[in-house]
């Protein structure tokens, strides 16, 4: 059995598609039981529901578990603390393979979410388990948030400039990738970078978005104070909010990008290009549409 923990997310579910889709049994840690529809349509056959935060909910999670594939909630200020809980845990009940979600570049202070992924990296080679990490770069399906914005009005928003260059990979491969660390045992005390096959401008990027979507797309830097304020309004914190500033900064002075060639090793074929995903998109999302609704 392999646990995945923050199982409702998007990481956690792409990651659990990926293993169902290969007979392979897990169980999801879940926050809030109205996340279990979306596991176990995912293919999670068991679950744990509870907070992370909670000590008795990861020993019963781990309980007759082999492997854990350990995700973060999004930018968590208490991540360290998360971690060192889930491999006391994991010590404790005897796992025989931690997989840790972490990120490409977690050694930049000056992104402190990164950091903290750090020093949960540094925990797990003291923990004395086997262990595996992967340091995804941003996901491709980041752009998907402003995607209404995208097709009905042609605005591609982000809070950085047109030139910022990244090498965003597809959250697809990611848990393909996830799936074959998690079930060959080859890969304990690696750390492997994932990272996207090609560093693209937003300009770039808005250029593939207008190809794929037959309508001219344009970039509009949001300026980060107004970026800041809306995010403000739509729930997040304080800390959350500065740390996605700090990351905004470091992304504009120095762009965010690493070496594809390990993640075209763990898939066996070249990783996925936003072209690829962009065409992907709009497919899967007009088969929804032309769905008869029930
Ligand atoms: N986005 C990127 O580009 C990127 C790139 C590299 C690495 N990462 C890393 O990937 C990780 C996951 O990101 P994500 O975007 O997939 O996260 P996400 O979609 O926000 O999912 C997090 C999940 O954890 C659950 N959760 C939150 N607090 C919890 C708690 N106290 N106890 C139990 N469950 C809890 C959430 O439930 P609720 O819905 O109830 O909140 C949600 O289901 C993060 O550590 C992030 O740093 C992200």
């Amino acid at each position: 059995m392999i646990l995945v923990s923050g199982g409702a997310g998007k990481t956690g579910l792409t990651v659990i598609r990926a293993l169902a889709a290969k007979g392979h049994m897990v169980r999801a840690l879940v926050r809030r039981e109205d996340q279990i529809e979306r596991i176990e349509a995912a293919g999670a056959r068991d679950w744990s529901v509870g907070d992370l935060r909670d000590e008795t909910t990861l020993d019963r999670a781990v309980r007759d578990v082999r492997t854990i594939y350990h995700i973060c909630p999004n930018v968590s200020p208490d991540e360290v603390e998360i971690g060192r809980r889930m491999i006391a845990a994991a010590q404790a009940a005897g796992i025989v393979h931690f997989v840790c979600h972490s990120v490409l570049h977690p050694q930049v202070e000056a992104m402190p979410h990164h950091w903290n992924k750090m020093r949960v990296e540094a925990r797990l080679f003291e923990s004395g388990l086997a262990y595996t990490i992967l340091q995804p770069a941003s996901y491709m399906q980041n752009i998907l948030r402003g995607w209404q914005s995208i097709v009905e009005d042609g605005v591609y928003a982000i809070p950085y400039p047109p030139g910022t260059r990244l090498g965003i990979v597809d959250l697809e491969d990611v848990g393909a990738a996830a799936c074959t660390v998690l079930t060959e045992r080859s890969h304990a005390g690696a750390t492997y970078e994932l990272a996207g096959p090609e560093v693209l401008t937003q300009s770039e990027v808005a250029d593939i978005l207008g190809r794929q979507l037959g309508r001219p797309v344009r970039v509009v830097q949001v300026a980060r104070d107004i970026w800041a304020g809306r995010a403000r309004a739509s729930g997040l914190g304080d800390y959350q909010i500065e740390a996605l500033m700090k990351m905004f900064a470091y992304y504009e002075r120095f762009g965010f990008w690493g070496n594809p060639r390990i993640l075209t090793h763990l898939l066996g074929r070249a990783p996925n290009t936003l072209e690829m995903v962009v065409a992907r998109t709009i497919q899967v999302r007009s088969e929804i549409s032309d769905r008869p609704s029930s």
